[in-house]
């Protein structure tokens, strides 16, 4: 029995199916049953990683997780949830993201902080370091449909953006093959920049869709909606960093499963409907 958090959200949801359809025994850990739907055959568990207790029915004869973590939400319970699923489970998968480290703080902090417990806690692991999702671009989708317009401060910054499948389907290939103590750093197999990637939305949805440079000052105010305003200036920061190194291509995602990782144009035809 393999245990998948975060079941509902974007990485999970795509591993809970693919695990499923290579006939493997699939647990959901959601925090709301009721406003779920699996595939019949996938058993569907509540509880909340927040709360380290919660999670007892839905770790029982779990040999094996897919550990998506509600990053910075969560981490005060992380040491009491990763100590409960190493006593448990046998092998653990974590979706982190690349350039995870403890010192950095914000959310790459938080994934640098999972990945010690994890490995200090005597469990196998992997580590699947994934690049930046295609599926932030859904954040775009109100705009697009409402004014046909994409608003981002940085322009510049080339992306290797990933699709959430091959995101899900490396952590599985790992869940049924092994590939203990690997880091994987897995990204999508092209670079482009948001004025690109809206020009593709527009391509695929077959409407215009125009790119509008916002202002440092209103990145700051919209992430500030969800996040602590300490690490959104360390966030800026960041990917300030990174406009001046653009994310590279890396080939993980075809070596470990085989397949080429998808394009991001197949990825929004995957999603036309979210933008529509
Ligand atoms: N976005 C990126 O570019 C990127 C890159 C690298 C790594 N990551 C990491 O990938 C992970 C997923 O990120 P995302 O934004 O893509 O997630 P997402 O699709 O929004 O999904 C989040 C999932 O976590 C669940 N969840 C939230 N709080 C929970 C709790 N207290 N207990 C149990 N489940 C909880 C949500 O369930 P509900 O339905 O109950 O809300 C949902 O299923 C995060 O750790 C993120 O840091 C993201």
């Amino acid at each position: 029995m393999i245990l998948v958090t975060g079941a509902t959200g974007k990485v999970g949801r795509a591993a809970v199916h693919q695990l499923h359809e290579a006939g493997v025994d699939v647990r959901a850990l959601v925090r709301r049953p009721e406003s779920v739907t699996f595939p019949s055959g996938v058993e569907v568990v509540r509880g909340d990683l927040s709360d380290p207790g919660s999670l007892d029915t839905a770790l029982d004869g779990v040999h094996a997780v897919f550990l998506v973590w509600p990053t910075l939400e969560a981490d005060a319970a992380a040491p009491a949830v990763i100590r409960r699923l190493a006593e448990q489970a046998r092998h653990l998968v974590y979706l982190s993201a690349r350039g995870a480290d403890e010192r950095v703080g914000a959310v790459l902090g938080s994934h640098g902080y999972l990945e010690r417990l994890i490995a200090e806690a005597g469990v196998n692991w992997t580590f699947v370091r994934a690049g930046g999702f295609a599926g932030n671009d859904l954040g775009w989708a109100d705009s697009i449909r409402t004014e046909g317009v994409v608003r981002e401060h940085y322009d510049a910054w080339a992306r290797s953006v990933i699709h959430e499948r091959d995101i899900a389907a490396v952590g599985v290939g790992a869940l049924l093959e092994g590939h203990i103590g690997v880091v994987y750093e897995v990204t999508g197999p092209e670079s482009l920049t948001a004025p690109q990637r809206a020009r593709i939305i527009a391509e695929v949805l077959g409407v215009p869709v125009r790119f509008e440079k916002t202002s440092r000052e209103q990145m700051l105010a919209e992430m500030s909606t969800w996040m602590p305003v300490a690490d959104v200036n360390t966030a800026l920061l960041g990917m300030d960093e990174m406009t001046a190194r653009p994310e590279p291509v890396l080939p993980t995602v075809a070596e470990v499963t085989g397949a080429p990782a998808h394009t991001y144009r197949q990825w929004v035809t995957d999603h036309v409907a979210d933008f529509r």
